[in-house]
């Protein structure tokens, strides 16, 4: 007897798939099919797939082509299941030809000849329609969400806008995107949404005027440098039905929302604890010039997500100490402190001093240790008084981690949804203003 296997995520199951899985079965007596787990193409960066994975089982199962099914979970899964199940070849779509030869020294490998005009991508563009998303800013960010925007299907970037001209032209060129926009309300107007990536200080007014022309907004965090101002924009957004989101990539990782899931559900006991750090070596550049610059403005969102994240809105005080540069009265260091009814927690930042950027969470039965940079959390360890309790989990994410924030953005605005249950209006909203309180901290 002659197996086969052949793998794939299935998505809004087509011809493309049926004759690939025809042809497969085809090569021998019995087809296994491996469907890939919604988490496994979320964690190799495919997002928006369409189908759950029992929506996707059952379309295949129907095609009555698969002997057997299976579900892929993680990556080298493909040697296991072939020595498992004594596959005899491996067969897969002409797109993958090469990729998989290394899977020669445990079966035959068969590339088959993919059916040309469809495939799942189109399906879910069609099904969704292209968003057109413009940018404003040209800077590091801005430059890393048009890569990321690339794995993100049903959104095209239709241009950006800066007000450093030149910044604009050159990334404009280099991302291959049109002409730079010569003014924020040109590209408001054009775009079906807008991401804000300007300088801080400039959110607030680049959001409104975005909010107020009825786009939805993603916005840099932090979303404003003023309590009142992120108040007003998401009341804004709630008047006009549009969905404001703020970019705090954190939020968005599947890393993050498990750590904090574990530690909410008595992991380690009930939370004493949340020590947060986040410091980053710059030494010039907006990031450390006035009046938007600083280590707060700057990362400050991050450590205080965390705390939030863990321990709630409902801290009794804060205090903070805040050193600044003497000559631009920037905040290079700083840490915020609070008080809550059975727990502490502390959020520390540097701009221009290296430290340790873990993150430790601290139980009455033990603690989370989520390392260095634990704001790019993919994964983190359960460690106990007995160590040999102690265990590590991961959740790789793809590059920069940009393209789960547009996931979500994209997915809020097709759901019509005007929020995200990872990152509300409210905690965005007391990040701003704890900020806010330590930016102005012995300032006249
Ligand atoms: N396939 C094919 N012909 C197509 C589309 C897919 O033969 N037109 C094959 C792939 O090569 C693979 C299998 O079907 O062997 C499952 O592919 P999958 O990634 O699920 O489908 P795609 O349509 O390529 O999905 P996407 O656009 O999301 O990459």
């Amino acid at each position: 007897m002659t197996t086969v296997i052949t793998y794939g995520t299935y998505d809004l199951l087509h011809e493309g798939h049926r004759r690939l899985l025809e042809r497969a079965k085809a090569l021998g007596d019995k087809l296994i099919v491996g469907v890939t787990s919604d988490s496994y193409d979320r964690q190799r960066g495919k997002l928006n797939v369409h189908d759950k994975l029992l929506q996707r089982v059952a379309n295949v199962r129907a095609t009555g082509l698969a002997d057997e099914i299976v579900v892929e979970e993680y990556e080298g899964q493909k040697i296991h299941d072939i020595e498992k199940y004594d596959v005899d070849i491996f067969a897969i779509g002409s797109d993958w030809r090469g990729k998989f030869d290394y899977l020669g020294d445990y079966c035959e490998v068969v590339y088959l000849e993919r059916t040309k005009g469809i495939s799942s991508t189109q399906l879910r563009s069609v099904e969704d329609g292209m968003l057109a998303l413009g940018i404003i800013g040209a800077g590091r960010s801005a430059r890393r969400m048009v890569k990321e925007s690339w794995r993100v299907s049903g959104v095209q970037i239709l241009g950006l806008y800066s007000r450093d001209i030149e910044q604009a032209l050159e990334l404009s060129q280099e991302m291959e995107l049109a002409q730079p926009a010569s003014s924020a309300q040109q590209i408001i107007e054009e775009s079906d949404a807008v991401y804000i990536a300007s300088p801080h200080g400039t959110h607030y007014e680049y959001a409104k005027e975005a909010i107020e022309a009825g786009k939805d907004v993603l916005v840099e965090n932090p979303i404003t440098l003023h309590g009142d101002e992120a108040v007003e924009l998401y009341n804004l957004a709630k008047d006009r039905g549009v969905v404001l989101l703020e970019a705090a990539k954190t939020a968005y990782f599947t890393g993050f929302r498990r750590m904090v899931e574990m530690a909410r559900s008595g992991g380690i006991g009930k939370i004493k604890a949340v020590d947060a750090t986040f410091t980053k070596l710059i030494h010039d550049g907006r990031e450390v010039e006035a009046p938007d610059g600083g280590a707060l403005s700057e990362m400050g969102t991050y450590p205080l997500m965390a705390i939030f994240k863990l321990l709630g809105l409902e801290y009794e005080s804060a205090s903070w100490d805040v050193f600044r540069e003497s000559e631009s009265g920037v905040d290079t260091f700083a840490r915020i402190s609070l008080k809550y009814p059975h727990a502490i927690a502390t959020a520390t930042v540097g701009i221009g001093v290296k430290s340790e950027g873990d993150l430790v969470v601290s139980g009455t039965q033990g603690y989370l240790y989520v390392p260095a940079p634990w704001w790019l959390t993919d994964n983190f360890e359960l460690r106990y008084e007995d160590t040999r309790r102690n265990r590590h989990f991961f959740y790789p994410f793809e590059d920069s981690g940009y393209r789960y924030e547009l996931a979500e953005f994209v997915k809020a605005i097709r759901a019509g949804k005007l929020t995200s249950f990872k990152w509300k209006p409210e905690e965005s909203i007391a990040t701003v203003k704890l900020l806010e309180q330590a930016r102005k901290s012995d300032l006249l």
